[in-house]
């Protein structure tokens, strides 16, 4: 094997399992886009500043090109003996132009290239990960507004509470998602921000431009202090956070879905490309996807317990503990995004079954506190009318009728308040109606939520 980049001072070859066990070129070269590009935006600086002539600007400029296109075309031979993504770049680079290949690192280390590789490439990957959250929550949107009218049973602590809508329901998720939205939006202004110039730790005696080269990037600013641009992973762990909370959304709705699956609720059913059979029992119609979004959640939660693990006790600046920030960063962005699209497209498939939802409400008391409510506007103190509806309730159910099934004279022993207009708030479609304020579940606020949110989307 070739010896080291940085073998100079050594006596022997590195041992074949540390080469092994320090090389990170398998995961790494990932980052190879971003990696070149760091490297021409350095590259114009150097020649800005007078460092680096004009031809061997043009040079690196043009073996860059070659190489970009070998790596997209699959051609690019990786090498572990090259460590990582930014030597197996770097020899390559020299190996086509030579001497000009050797003066790219000058001013440079690879703890702010790396540093501002991650940057770069999380940075378009957020974007792309607003965009996909975005759709999930017009898919959202699309099922709410069909739905903006069924009645569903609201529930607390699992049991029946009281009616709601189920575009309602679903409106809940979106806000969730807005905020998601709202948090990957505000970290991405922190991930902004260019580390290189920091050189290994303390900057770098070359009169360098850092405003000229984040202005070539895209970074809004510089990082301002030399030994935490290449050593603080915090963004990475924000970012972790942000996603955590995006996939414990979608845990919760996906457990849901496979409560309102099971046929003792039976609210919905799941498109059949949505759901596996079983190989020994023929009748089974399984809800694997929800099911797996709930634990892929447990999978990035383990991704921000090791990012802050990784973070925790390390001394400034970079130690190599940093090079294990990227499998949990890159599988928390995969599994981010293939659970996106994958929910955004199940919501599409799913079929709501409103008698079943109805039936629910039914069986369940929903307008019990619509009916207190009605005792409160004709002059009972509330905890009074609790007690009589509580009562009549329990009557209720010793008859086996909801509330709305028992007649006048009926209801008339548990409160003589109670006249015939009582039964306009027993219906669901009464309790619904008058929920009617901003964040209620009236039809009518549903579908200026969905209002709203639609124009949040395409503002
Ligand atoms: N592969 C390394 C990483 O991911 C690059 C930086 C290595 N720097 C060093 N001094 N060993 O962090």
């Amino acid at each position: 094997a070739a010896p080291k980049t940085w073998s100079g001072r050594f006596s022997e070859p590195v041992a074949e399992l540390v080469k092994r066990y320090t090389a990170s070129v398998f995961f790494d070269k990932r980052l190879a886009e971003y990696d070149i590009e760091g490297s021409l935006a350095h590259a114009q600086m150097l020649n800005k500043v007078g460092v680096l002539s004009g031809d061997d600007l043009n040079a690196i400029t043009e073996g860059m090109a070659r190489i970009l296109a070998s790596i997209q075309a699959g051609t690019f031979e990786w090498s572990l003996d090259l460590e990582d993504v930014h030597m197996n770049i770097e020899k390559r680079l020299t190996d086509l132009i030579g001497d000009a290949g050797k003066r790219l690192h000058t001013g440079r280390s690879r703890n702010d290239q790396v540093a501002t590789d991650i940057r770069l490439w999380l940075r378009h990957e957020i974007d792309a990960l607003v965009h996909l959250a975005e759709d999930l929550q017009h898919s959202l949107l699309d099922l709410a507004e069909k739905h903006a009218e069924t009645v569903m049973p609201g529930f607390t602590h699992l049991q029946v509470a009281q009616p709601i809508t189920f575009g309602h329901h679903l409106m809940a998720y979106v806000e969730m998602l807005a905020r998601d939205v709202e948090r990957l939006r505000d970290t991405r202004k922190r991930v902004n921000r260019l580390p290189l110039g920091a050189a290994a730790l303390a900057g770098t005696s070359y009169p360098i431009d850092r405003e000229f080269v984040a202005r070539q990037l895209g970074f809004d600013a510089v990082c301002e202090n030399s030994l935490d641009a290449v050593s603080d992973r915090d963004f990475a762990i924000e970012f972790t956070a942000a996603s955590a909370l995006v996939m414990t959304h979608l845990s919760r709705l996906s457990e849901e879905l496979v409560l309102w699956m099971n046929p003792r609720f039976g609210f919905i059913d799941m498109a059949d490309r949505y759901c596996t059979g079983s190989s020994i029992m023929p009748q089974k119609k399984n809800p694997d996807v929800p099911e797996l979004v709930r634990g892929k959640t447990g999978r990035v939660n383990g991704h921000l317990m090791a990012l802050l693990t990784l973070m925790k006790a390390q001394p400034l600046a970079y130690n190599k503990d940093n090079q294990e920030d990227k499998e949990p960063l890159f599988d928390t962005v995969d599994t981010l995004s293939a659970t996106l699209r994958i929910v955004a497209d199940m919501m599409r498939g799913v079929v709501v079954k409103p008698d079943a939802m109805r039936r629910a409400v039914k069986q369940g008391y929903a307008t019990a506190t619509d009916l207190a409510d009605y005792l409160v506007k004709k002059g009972l103190p509330f905890r009074d009318a609790h007690e009589a509806v509580a009562l009549a309730v329990r009557y209720a159910g010793e008859q086996r009728k909801d509330l709305a099934e028992l007649s006048l004279v009926e209801l008339g022993t548990f409160s003589p308040l109670i006249a015939g207009d009582v039964f306009d708030v027993l219906t669901p479609e009464g309790s619904l109606a008058s929920r009617d304020h901003i964040g209620g579940t009236a039809p009518r606020q549903v579908r200026a939520a969905i209002a709203r949110a639609r124009a949040r989307l395409s503002a």
